[in-house]
């Protein structure tokens, strides 16, 4: 089978870092067309930064990343540099990067390539969706190079940034409505799926057993990360979100879920930022997303171990 053209849209940030790693240890599965980084976790020009810096820890400087908005639409930029560091990537020692950030804007370059593509492109989103919304209000025909969008975002349950809300869609909510009205093939992994992925203390241990540059880096990160979340929503261990968007293209039997209709609330002050998810569609209000709820955990951390060996 031919490899999956892929882009990831993300803002590194230590799991987005993750799920870079874990895309760039399976060639046989994706063709990585680029990276586009976004606000959010961190400022642009970190996120920017910290993915060329991932590229090259990888010994992939070839990847070609685009950095794109550097705000949300409407709302002033939330970061979360109490969950990643100061820098986006606490924990690792990362290269300087060989390879200068590409010229092109991130919005440009994902015009251009759902729009000349031979083969849908798949789009895996770790970030607030304020690229993508531009892309799409700028240029609607790009729904025809899309195969699929798999993103990390939202959550059935609880929010992690307010009672009610997830961080990628609380950052940019009126984003992720542009992205959930826009009828695109699209798949929701939220925080119902992602907190079942918990980074326990035999998972870390057997990523840093690699003994290699990536296993230690991404051991470092990922004992620094998270810690917050422990406390603040009483979890065993903390959650790996954004590697199971890329886990789900290579392994999709690790999950399940099921159609049903989004919405995003964008206004009030209590909500602003949830997404309201109705399982019971209809012919007058049909599914628009495949919503994610139960995953194998031991199944990804397996998965995610044995590819970041080979890197
Ligand atoms: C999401 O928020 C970010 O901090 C993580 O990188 C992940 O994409 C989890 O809510
Ligand atoms: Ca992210």
């Amino acid at each position: 089978m031919r490899p999956r053209p892929l882009i990831i849209d993300c803002d590194p940030g230590v799991d987005d870092a993750i799920a870079i790693l874990l895309a760039l240890a399976s060639p046989a599965e994706f063709d990585l067309l680029g990276i586009t980084t976004v606000a959010g976790n961190v400022p642009l020009a970190l996120t920017a930064a910290n993915a060329r810096r991932i590229c090259q820890l990888a010994q992939r400087p070839d990847v070609p990343i685009y950095a794109g908005c550097p705000r949300p639409l409407l709302r002033s930029l939330t970061t979360a540099e109490d969950i990643h560091g100061a820098t986006g990537l606490q924990g690792a020692e990362l290269p300087e990067p060989t390879t200068p950030l590409q010229a092109q804007h991130a919005v440009a370059f994902l015009i251009e390539q759902f729009t000349t593509t031979p083969h849908p492109i798949t789009l895996a989103t770790l970030g607030p969706l304020t690229n993508l919304a531009v892309t799409l209000i700028q240029c609607p025909a790009i729904a025809q190079g899309i195969d699929q969008v798999v993103m990390m975002g939202g959550a059935l349950g609880g929010g992690n940034v307010t009672p009610a809300a997830e961080f990628n869609i609380y950052v940019d909510p009126h984003a992720a409505k542009v992205v959930v009205d826009a009828g695109l093939p699209l798949t929701m992994i939220g925080l119902d799926a992602t907190h079942q992925v918990m980074t326990t203390p035999e998972r870390l241990t057997a990523l840093e057993n690699l003994g290699t540059p990536v296993g230690k880096a991404a051991a470092g990160m990922l004992r620094y990360y998270g810690q917050l979340d422990v406390e603040r929503h009483g979890l065993a261990a903390p959650p790996l979100h954004d590697p199971c968007i890329i886990a789900y293209l290579l392994r999709p039997d690790l999950f399940s879920g099921r159609p049903m209709r989004l919405a995003i609330e964008t206004e009030g002050s209590l909500c602003i930022g949830r997404t309201v998810a109705n399982a019971y569609p209809t012919a007058a209000v049909p599914a628009n997303a495949t919503v994610i709820q139960t995953v194998d955990a031991e199944g990804i951390y397996a998965l995610l171990t044995e590819r970041l060996g080979k890197l």
